[in-house]
């Protein structure tokens, strides 16, 4: 049988339901799910990579098709090396869909034979991204609607430290 392969790449500084939303769909639909934390020399995040795939591991668990990584380097290469048939992105609003679409078509020229799918986003988490989360959280307010429960301590401990 011919394996289906899909990957999710993203910073995910921290994870949060909405990326939950878009992988759990993407597993219903796929034989394998790559959850890909992409490094970037240019961003220093709250957590470092390789926590961030622990806590992606944590959230996930219960997924039996869902793997999680870590790669520095370009998502077309990364895409190639797992013979991935696509790249899942998801679409909150169109101020995301300028920057996405430019990804894509890049991505389409350094790679051709991956695809970008883009799923859209769940209403409840139109509004949510990672930046809100530790804005919210650094100011002591309550982010147990918008992160797995299971990383929730993790996060809010992290940001009582800074
Ligand atoms: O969660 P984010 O920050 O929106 O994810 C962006 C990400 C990590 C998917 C993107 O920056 C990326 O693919 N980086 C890897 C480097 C790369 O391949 N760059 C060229 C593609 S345009």
């Amino acid at each position: 049988m011919n394996e289906k392969t899909v990957i999710c790449p993203g910073s995910f500084d921290p994870i949060t339901l909405g990326h939950i939303d878009i992988i759990s769909r993407a597993s219903a639909m796929f034989d394998k799910v790559i959850v890909v934390v992409m490094k970037n020399k240019d961003k220093n995040g709250l957590f470092s990579p390789e926590e961030r795939k622990s806590l992606i591991q944590k959230a996930v668990n219960g997924l039996p098709n869902v793997e999680v990584d870590v790669y520095d380097g370009l998502l077309a290469d990364y895409a190639r090396q797992k013979e991935a048939t696509a790249i899942i992105k998801g679409l909150r609003a169109m101020s995301d869909f300028e920057y996405e679409f430019q990804m894509a078509l890049t991505n389409k020229k350094l790679n051709p034979e991956v695809e970008t799918l883009f799923f859209t986003t769940s209403t409840e988490y139109m509004y949510l991204s990672s930046s809100m989360v530790k804005q919210i959280a650094s100011m002591g307010g309550d982010i147990s609607s918008f992160v797995p429960e299971s990383i929730l301590d993790d996060i809010v401990k992290r940001l009582g430290k800074q």
